[in-house]
């Protein structure tokens, strides 16, 4: 083995290989609000409602569980092409939110922040979540990341322009970029990567989420639509995590 090699095994901020347990990182493509919506014969607000309180649930379950992050794909750099009215529900849901619930997360010891780009949205919602993150930032039970207007090619590029911003200023040399400088430039900079990544609602895609972060993460597709995910089936992913063996690239032992 080379020394590269090596240090790519047991360097600090990478992982090693080994049985998983508990994962570090969840992340959730919440998916399937609109089809629970169908087939109740409800209109499309009503499964947003219930995808949020979806989302409550799982915040508080994975505080039990001992998860220190999880992020949350709630609005797609795509999702703007939905409809204006189902765009309007959820910011309009989005604004409840951040306005009467941040209180709540802050008392549970939950740190909000916020990854995509949120100045595609209205002024007042952007105000809002940056309070958020300041009023939350000295919490560290569990560090609940919302993915708003977040693509993962988006946050790829906006990367690479700050890469080559620092080399154009004389900051950097070119070659000094590397894996983890490249990371540093991430809108997830700082973070852990995801361990487990979980789609509800039966589709076997990542439709644009954190594609950088999620190259060793273990992937979970559930049947299941996002408002009936509850305390069993986060249960559920958890044991099925468990039962997986990481191995990122190296002959198992
Ligand atoms: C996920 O549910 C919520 C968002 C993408 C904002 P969907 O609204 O995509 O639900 P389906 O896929 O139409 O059922
Ligand atoms: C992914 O779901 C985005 C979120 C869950 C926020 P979509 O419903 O937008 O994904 P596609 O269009 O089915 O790929
Ligand atoms: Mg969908």
């Amino acid at each position: 083995m080379t020394k590269e090699d090596d240090q790519v095994l047991s360097g600090s901020d990478h992982p090693v290989a080994g049985a998983a347990c508990l994962p570090e990182h969840v992340a959730i493509i919440m998916d399937g609000n609109g089809r629970w919506a169908n087939m109740r014969g409800l209109p499309l607000l009503a499964g947003h409602r219930a995808g949020a309180e979806a989302v409550q649930r799982t915040v508080t379950v994975a505080i039990k569980r001992g998860v220190k992050w999880l992020t949350l794909y709630a609005f797609s750099s795509e999702n703007w092409r939905r409809t204006p009215g189902e765009v309007a529900d959820l910011t309009g849901l989005l604004r409840f939110y951040l306005r009467h619930k941040v209180a709540e997360l802050s008392r549970e010891g939950v740190r909000l922040r916020i990854i995509g780009d949120l100045t595609r949205f209205p002024p007042d919602i952007q105000e809002e979540a940056r309070r958020a993150e300041q009023v939350t930032m000295g919490n560290d039970r569990l560090v609940l990341v919302l993915a708003l207007s977040y693509g993962g090619r988006a946050d790829i590029v906006q990367a690479a322009a700050r890469m080559a911003q620092a080399v154009a200023r004389g900051d950097i040399a070119a070659d000094e970029i590397d894996e983890s400088l490249f990371a540093s430039a991430l809108l997830t900079a700082g973070m852990p990567d995801p361990d487990l990544v979980v789609r509800t609602s039966g589709e076997s895609r990542l439709s644009n989420f954190l594609l950088w972060q999620s190259a060793y993460a273990e992937l979970v597709f559930l049947d299941t639509p996002w408002p009936d995910f509850d305390e069993a089936h986060f249960d559920t992913v958890l044991e099925i995590y468990s039962r997986r063996e990481r191995r990122f690239g190296a002959r198992p032992a």
